[in-house]
């Protein structure tokens, strides 16, 4: 793959900056949108709570909040989706009342909003869970110390978003720092909100009495679709400028393909990425940011099939992130996972076939297996693709890849 390829905005931080207007009395403008399905899909739940949206083009959104009237989303509509958790925080902070079906989302074992619910609480909250509906209110919320006790993106801009509006501090302690956290904080402070410390361990949310908007905001790029690319261009041996990125955000990608012999130059809001022959062998562990991302650990896994010894990756947010390998063995590949370790035997130049991607980030890993693979592949439930990547195919096949979308 050669050529240049724009990442568009950040998945992680639009769906949680969407439900954020609803805290908003006003009208706020947002640029740099992605135009993704989970996107849409809550601009359609946050239209259904009384949120009038505009368009202006494909990635620009006006979102006028003053005549929200509803607490209550469906369940219909949340089912899929990881992030309607954050229509709790927004719901309560709006209306200090909120009933949210319990998140659906992608299936990586286990996965527990308890530090949510524990910060709502801390805040005056009462949360109650019945018959799949969590059910939120409070008489009053009031800023309080949270801490939480594993590093949690979700938990962590819930709260804020629970506490932007509650009398008084509320210190988040352990707070995640990942950049879509940062994103949120900015988001909400460009609409009247006081929070300090977003990207630090310790994030402090003044409550303010209202957020007038008014404002335009624009959402960071993608550090996973950057990220994908990278790995892709690398996997292919090829030559590609990811552009309209925040370079900082992907140190940890760009510092393990460097000790994989991957020569990296980056430059202002751009990384190029040129691949060689050789690919080295290096153990990778996924933690929060900054550390390595657990939403790259798939497609790192399909660039290590190509490396030159044993590799080892190890999942560190996640109880269970490896279902795609057994994709990736149908291909040829050398994988053998034990609990949260996969070892990857290497080189392999793996082989088309029928395959099927079971979560978004697997998807896109199974897209780049296809492009190093000999002969044709096939991927079929490319929905989940479409939650969290705009435009990959054309993306891809801009810069030479030899890909075509089927739709049924
Ligand atoms: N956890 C708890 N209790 C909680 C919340 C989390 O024990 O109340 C645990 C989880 O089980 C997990 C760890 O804490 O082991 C981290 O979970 P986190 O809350 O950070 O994950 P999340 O907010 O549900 C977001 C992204 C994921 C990404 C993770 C980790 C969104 C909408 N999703 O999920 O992104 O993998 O952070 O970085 O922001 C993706 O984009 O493909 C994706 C899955």
């Amino acid at each position: 793959m050669h050529g240049d390829v724009y990442i568009s905005g950040a998945k992680n931080a639009a769906v949680a900056i969407i439900p954020a207007a609803l805290l908003v009395d006003g009208v706020c403008r947002i640029e740099n949108v992605p135009d993704i399905s989970d996107v849409k899909l809550l601009e359609v739940i946050i239209k259904e709570l009384g949120a009038e949206i505009t368009y202006e083009g494909k990635n620009t959104i006006i979102i006028d909040s003053r005549n929200l009237n509803s607490y209550t989303a469906s369940y219909e509509m949340v089912k899929s989706m990881r992030a309607s958790y954050y229509l709790i925080g927004a719901l309560l902070g709006r209306f200090k009342k909120a009933e949210v079906p319990f998140p659906g989302g992608c299936d990586f074992g286990f996965r527990p909003i308890d530090q949510h619910i524990k910060g709502f609480e801390a805040l005056g909250a009462k949360v109650e869970v019945e018959h799949g509906i969590v059910y939120a209110s409070a008489q009053e919320l009031t800023g309080s110390q949270i801490y939480l006790d594993v590093v949690s993106v979700g938990a962590t801009i819930n709260l804020m978003l629970a506490a932007v509006k509650a009398k008084g501090v509320t210190p988040i302690e352990n707070a995640a720092k990942e950049p879509h956290v940062v994103d949120t904080a900015n988001f909400l402070n460009a609409m009247g909100a006081n929070i300090k410390g977003a990207g630090t361990d310790v994030i402090k949310i003044k409550g303010v009495d209202e957020l007038k908007g008014g404002a335009t905001y624009s959402i960071i790029p993608d550090q996973i679709e950057a990220g994908t690319f990278m790995i892709a261009a690398a996997a292919t041996q090829g030559d590609v400028t990811v552009r309209n990125i925040i370079p900082k955000h992907m140190e940890s990608l760009t510092a393990k393909l460097i000790e994989m012999n991957v020569k990296v130059i980056e430059n202002g809001e751009w990384i190029r990425v040129i691949g060689g022959d050789k690919i080295n062998k290096v153990n990778i562990k996924t933690l929060p940011y900054p550390g390595f991302p657990t939403d790259l650990q798939p497609q790192t896994a399909v660039l290590l099939c190509k490396s030159e010894g044993t590799s080892t990756i190890t999942e560190g947010v996640w109880d269970s992130r490896f279902q795609y390998i057994d994709e990736l063995k149908r291909m040829g590949a050398k994988i053998k996972v034990e609990g949260r370790i996969a070892v990857i035997e290497g080189p392999t130049r793996l082989t088309g076939a029928p395959i099927r991607a079971m979560d978004l980030r697997a998807g896109a890993a199974l897209v780049i297996a296809g492009l190093t693979a000999k002969g044709k592949t096939e991927l079929y439930n490319i929905q989940y693709i479409d939650r969290g990547y705009e435009n990959l195919v054309d993306k891809l096949k801009k810069l030479g890849a030899d890909i075509t979308r089927v739709d049924d």
